[in-house]
């Protein structure tokens, strides 16, 4: 922590934190101290990560090999991938654009990356991605041009957004046609494309392009490795999503929240957005739609038998609430505000910030993820594809379905941790995409 500098707010926090835990420990706190109990329940020290696990996701071999596949002789046009959204949802739709390029015999053109609408700052695809390392990776997968022909390249691409179109519909069909009259078109990929009838080689573009392709610019990367540096080791990486916007677009409700805390989620709510309330709200928690607080996810860590003085990154936005629940219990947290000079974090854009989060959670000794979102599904990928496979995903559902069959204390922690075993051991949970392949040990 004291590595770089410290922010006051910071220090603050983990005082009160601390005092705070000191409270709750005391012998006073019957709940707590079943907790507690519950610490030495898996026979010693073990934690979550000691389990034998059956199976694990590898690269698919398909995917290794299909470098094999020749390219097409001849160019059916050039497609610019359009992008837009958080830095994970673009790196998702580029990828996806990557596949389609590669389906279509397509030359690909670097991607645009729209971020001002979301994030208000104009980093593009280049001021994050290291080019030439995506050219030279992507060598043999699909055909990359820096700059366009100059027969082209005054002309805007023509637009082909498939962004708003649902279910399977064929890119062959509705694109290429587009793609041989214009020549030079733009795409933005649908949302929910299926792809298991790509043939293997465009499959292969697309896993190459968002696996093994994408690196951070050298700049990114040294501000990421001075980060990571500054993190006490070993840790574990914590996703923790629990921001007004979120919470409010669940439409979930919550007791105990703190006022300020109901507050910012009552501002972000718009007319639309009204929590459910009886029932509906009981059913739709029970699906495992609401987010789990920070306090929720301090006591799951504990079912896992995750100790108590574990090194945590949060690896979390700004306008995280609540976050005493987690580190009156998890003593040790640390996050980028407190480990990045002032000047630096104040000059950050969001896209950078969540480029370092990305890099630190792909290089940590754990990481875990209280939501899936798409930041979670790159992250378990690219551990995946390095072979770290202490990555799990707290279970929304399953705290919600053992609290509404009344489970608390040390029945509601057995209860807890034998779900997330299962999902360890099994593999589950982290639902890869089309890439990897589950890998019998
Ligand atoms: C792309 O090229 C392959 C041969 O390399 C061919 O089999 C396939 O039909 C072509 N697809 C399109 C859409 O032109
Ligand atoms: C975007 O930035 C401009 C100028 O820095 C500022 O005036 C505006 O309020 C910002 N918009 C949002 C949505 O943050
Ligand atoms: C966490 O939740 C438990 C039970 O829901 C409650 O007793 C406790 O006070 C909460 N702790 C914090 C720090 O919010």
């Amino acid at each position: 922590m004291s590595v770089i500098s410290v922010k006051p707010l910071f220090v603050i926090l983990s005082t009160l934190s601390f005092l705070l835990a000191i409270l709750l420990l005391s012998p006073s706190t019957p709940s707590l101290q079943s907790e507690l109990s519950t610490i030495s329940r898996n026979s010693g020290n073990s934690d979550i990560w000691s389990v034998k696990r059956i199976f694990e996701w590898r690269p698919c071999n398909w995917w290794l090999q299909s470098h094999l596949t020749p390219l097409p002789a001849t160019s059916t046009g050039y497609i610019r991938v359009d992008c837009y959204g958080g830095l994970n949802q673009m790196r998702r739709d580029f990828c996806d654009g990557v596949g389609i390029a590669r389906l279509l015999n397509a030359t690909l053109v670097l991607p645009k990356f729209e971020v001002a609408a979301y994030w208000n700052e104009s980093s593009g695809f280049a001021d994050i991605f290291d080019v030439d390392y995506f050219i030279k990776q992507m060598n043999g997968f699909v055909n990359v041009v820096r700059e366009l022909p100059p027969e082209i390249s005054s002309k805007e691409p023509f637009r082909v957004d498939c962004s708003k179109r649902k279910g399977h519909f064929d890119y062959i069909e509705s694109v290429l046609p587009s793609l041989l009259k214009h020549h030079y078109i733009s795409i933005t990929p649908a949302m929910s494309q299926r792809r298991d009838r790509y043939p293997l080689y465009a499959k292969a573009a697309l896993c190459q392009a968002c696996y093994s392709a994408l690196r951070l610019t050298k700049s990114l990367e040294q501000k990421a490795t001075e980060l990571l540096e500054a993190i006490p080791k070993p840790f574990l990486s914590l996703h923790l999503r629990f921001e007004p916007d979120m919470v409010a677009y669940s439409q979930c409700q919550y007791s105990g929240l703190s006022p300020t805390s109901m507050k910012a989620i009552e501002a972000a709510r718009g007319d639309d957005r009204k929590p459910w309330t009886g029932e509906a709200a009981r059913i739709w928690r029970k699906r495992g739609k609401c987010p789990l607080t920070p306090n929720e996810t301090a006591f799951i860590l504990q079912a896992l038998s995750i100790p108590t003085n574990t090194n945590i990154y949060l690896a979390a936005g700004d306008g995280l609430m609540e976050i005493e629940g987690l580190t009156s219990i998890y003593t040790n947290v640390v996050t980028k505000s407190a480990l990045l000079s002032g000047e630096d974090f104040e000059s950050m854009h969001g896209n950078t910030k969540a480029a370092l989060d990305y890099y630190v959670s792909i290089n940590s000794d754990s990481y875990m993820a209280t939501y899936f979102g798409n930041m979670d599904k790159m992250v378990s990928a690219m551990r995946a594809f390095k072979g770290l496979y202490k990555t799990l995903f707290l279970s929304r559902r399953a705290f919600a379905e053992f609290t509404s069959e009344g489970l608390e204390g040390e029945r509601l922690m057995q209860a807890l941790w034998k779900a997330h075993k299962d999902d360890f051991v099994m593999g589950r949970g982290s639902a890869l995409p089309d890439c990897f392949c589950e890998f019998k040990l």
